[in-house]
């Protein structure tokens, strides 16, 4: 079943407008033509505006970070995700590892975040993965397919079409520890199978997994080259426009 690559950077909270103008720059021409996979940046929500504008007309699309449930309301901080789509924002990442471990998310609100995000017509990355000591404990498997579960929790088939998910363990998370290419091949699969008891084979067959986790130039063609290994969502690499392209060329 071919699924197409999808190349995100996550570029966390890094770059002032200005350098999120430059770093733009820099990129369109290097990955300029390459459509073998999809290329998203997701940016932190100051860069927004200059990011799509920056972007118009080419082949990198705009995500945000987060987004919050609500329509609107006494929410001091938080953003809407009809604010997100009205801005020219696609793509939005929901439960990363950093929110749930800083800002106390929760299974529970990761879940109404990704509904109110598809309500609203963005493509949501969704992120699983495990802590050091439950890949340690074994229990990994259990971990992410719980996560999936509940993360997913009344969301429809019909609106799996726009749910990314990434794995991303999160003792690889901006440590330079990576994930084996097995070791992501398998926890990808886990999700997949998951993803087909809860909606049957064809969805888990269609669906986008991802792995992040310290991916960059030198390791992304070995992760990318495994059968459940639908992507990757970047962080540190994606900041360095010439690393990203290599990771946007292994996917092509
Ligand atoms: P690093 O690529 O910096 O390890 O970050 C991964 C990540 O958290 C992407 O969301």
């Amino acid at each position: 079943m071919a699924r197409r690559y999808v190349i995100a950077g996550n570029w966390k909270m890094n770059k002032t407008p200005a350098e999120a103008k430059a770093l733009i720059e820099e990129l369109k021409p290097m990955v300029a033509g390459k459509n073998g996979c999809d290329i998203v940046i997701c940016v932190p929500y100051v860069d927004i505006c200059t990011a799509v504008e920056a972007t118009k007309g080419t082949n990198i699309k705009v995500g945000a970070e987060n987004v919050h449930f609500a329509e609107s309301g006494a929410y001091t901080g938080e953003i809407s995700a009809k604010m997100l789509t009205e801005c020219g924002v696609e793509y939005v990442i929901i439960g990363h590892s950093e929110r749930r471990q800083y800002f106390a998310e929760t299974d529970e609100t990761v879940n109404l975040r990704t509904k109110a995000a598809l309500a609203a017509g963005l493509k949501v990355i969704l992120c699983v993965g495990e802590v050091k000591e439950q890949r340690l404990s074994g229990i990994t498997d259990e971990v992410v397919s719980m996560q999936t579960k509940l993360d997913l929790a009344d969301v429809s088939a019909e609106d799996m079409k726009n749910v990314i998910i990434a794995y991303e363990p999160v003792w690889a998370i901006g440590t330079g520890l990576t994930a084996t290419p097995e070791q992501a091949d398998e926890t990808c699969g886990v999700i997949r199978a998951t993803l087909a008891k809860m909606y049957g084979q064809d969805v888990a067959d269609a669906s986008i997994i991802q792995y992040g986790g310290s991916m960059n130039a030198k390791n992304a063609a070995e992760l990318l080259a495994k059968e459940n290994v639908d992507g990757g969502l970047i962080g540190g690499a994606s900041l360095k426009a010439p690393d990203f392209t290599v990771i946007v060329d292994a996917a092509q």
